[in-house]
């Protein structure tokens, strides 16, 4: 009991403190005043990005819950045009993924941007514009898919006067940053950055490319997969990975373990991940040499994968006694995990054979689930946790809360994982079998399939936990706490003027 009291009491202070705590005092006041300026420059920006992924959080996991109960529950609001399982899966997809992850992503990559540059935001009113112009293009979009206006292709339904606004947003958010980057303070550039800026530039080529107006055909389903895995390499990949890359260190107050292996992880997945869109395609009507060079890549992503797993391993080794109180390590390493799982399991799922089986099938979809939500949105959910008390200047107010949240996401993705892999490996295997009647293999996958709506649903209470804390925190509302709010053990109680001021 008093060893675990004294490890809140440390880890708290870690959160006060930064790893140049030894320096000269001025050194340490200066940094302390850049800390300050850096946090009020990016506060409204980030906060308004923030607010809203969580609006579209609730949105889209809301469309995500009706979506699995119709697969069990097929009449269920048929009736109503909107609310048809065909329309609600792709609004699901698009609030999800543009609205939550993206503008999620936004607010962190803004914060970390001016921390890393130790600079104050550049352009800040930049992202007033961009925020806007971001929800008002996935507010028209999914409106648009609602009332059955869609592009027709996977992660590009939104039809183009929505995709042009979010286009615009992007380039508006991007020109801060890079004016950032352009004036930053520091000769080091961390791994984060790489991430972060490489993303920027990778992905408006990505959007724009993929919405001209130039595909017909098989190269359209080409363009269209080119299109959906990238969307996942070049900007919801890196901004898990800076995420991660900054947090785990920065919790456990030690260097991430080597930048050389940083610097091969990079370089592979620039190299190899912007090839694996076609595996999407094996035995589709496309050249076999392009379907072959996508496998090849794609597990060749073994070796980034390995480069990163084995960095935050071993940066995080001998410290996992922390993530029984700290909730940012605690999201974040789970989602750190999430990704080599899902990196592995992406590898392997490319190759023929293993395809023959898990294609068409829910395997893909836990598969899917796993990535965008066990790694990128845990990691999300952790650099939230991290930010906003240093930008809102009042603590989260319920550390139970966290933990319920913690507890209901990551039971709720697991459950979601285990049956759509076992479910979806079963119904590949009777499909595979022509003995075996089509509605027969439906009725085997109904108990994956409801096993799949208890995950989800756990999975949005927690979503509404975390948004009603994220409003007390916006509000600061709620008890007020003088200390990071931790697992374990309530955090000492300090003057008021430390939790305002000296939280770095
Ligand atoms: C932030 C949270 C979530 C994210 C980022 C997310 C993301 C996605 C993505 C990317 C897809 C497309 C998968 C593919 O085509 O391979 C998808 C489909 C789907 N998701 Fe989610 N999802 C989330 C939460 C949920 C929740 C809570 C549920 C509730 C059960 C859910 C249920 C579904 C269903 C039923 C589909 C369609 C599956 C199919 O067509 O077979 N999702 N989601």
């Amino acid at each position: 009991m008093a060893r675990s009291k004294h490890k809140s009491v440390e880890i708290a202070h870690r959160e006060f403190q930064s790893p140049e705590a030894g320096r000269s005092s001025e050194q340490a006041q200066r940094d302390e005043s850049l800390r300050i300026s850096i946090d009020d420059s990016a506060r409204t920006p980030t906060v308004f990005y923030f607010a809203t992924a969580v609006f579209w959080l609730l949105i889209g996991t809301l469309f995500g819950v009706a979506t699995a109960l119709k697969f069990t529950l097929p009449d269920w609001l048929g009736d109503i045009p909107a609310l048809t399982f065909g329309r609600i899966r792709p609004a699901h997809l698009n609030t999800v993924m543009y609205g939550w992850a993206s503008l999620a992503g936004a607010g962190m990559i803004v914060w970390l941007t001016a921390r890393l540059c130790r600079v104050p935001l550049q352009w800040g009113w930049l992202h007033y514009i961009a925020a806007l112009l971001w929800n008002i293009g996935v507010f028209v979009g999914t409106v648009a898919i609602l009332a059955g206006y869609n592009q027709g292709m996977e992660w590009l339904e939104f039809p183009k006067f929505a995709g042009g606004l979010i286009a615009i947003a992007f380039l508006l958010f991007a020109a801060s940053i890079v004016q950032t980057f352009r004036v930053r303070q520091v000769e080091h550039l961390y791994v984060s950055l790489w991430y972060i800026l490489a993303s920027l530039l990778w992905f408006p080529i990505l959007y724009v490319v993929a919405n001209l107006d130039l595909y017909q055909g098989v190269v359209q389903a080409a363009m269209n997969w080119w299109f959906g895995h990238n969307a996942l390499a070049v900007w919801f990949t890196p901004i898990g990975l800076a995420g991660a890359y900054y947090f785990i260190p920065k919790v456990i107050g030690r260097p991430i373990y080597s930048y050389y292996l940083g610097l091969i992880g990079f370089w592979a997945f620039a190299l190899f991940y912007n090839w694996n869109g076609m595996h999407h395609l094996v035995g589709g009507p496309i050249p076999t040499w392009l379907v072959t060079v996508s496998i090849v890549a794609s597990v060749m992503m073994v070796v980034p994968v390995m480069a990163v797993a084995v960095n935050h391993h071993l940066t995080t080794v001998n410290h996992f006694r922390m993530l029984k109180y700290s909730p940012t390590l605690r999201f974040v390493v789970f989602g750190s995990m999430s990704y080599t799982a899902v990196s592995f399991q992406g590898s392997l799922e490319s190759i023929r054979s293993f395809q023959e089986v898990a294609h068409f099938t829910h395997y893909t979809i836990g598969h899917a689930h796993l990535g965008v939500y066990g790694f990128l949105s845990m990691i999300l959910f952790g650099a939230m946790y991290y930010i906003m008390p240093r930008l809102a200047k009042w603590e989260w107010p319920y550390p139970k809360l966290i933990k319920a949240h913690f507890w209901t996401t990551a039971i709720g993705i697991a459950i979601y994982v285990v049956t759509m892999s076992i479910g979806g490996w079963i119904q590949g295997l009777q499909m595979n079998d022509p003995s075996i009647p089509f509605m027969d293999v439906v009725n085997t996958t109904k108990p994956w399939l409801w096993g799949r709506t208890f995950g989800g649903t756990l999975m949005m209470i927690g979503h509404f936990i975390f948004a009603y804390q994220f409003f007390l925190i916006i509000k600061r509302a709620g008890p007020r706490r003088f200390a990071p709010a931790l697992f374990r053990e309530p955090a000492p109680i300090e003057a008021p003027a430390a939790a305002e001021g000296k939280r770095r």
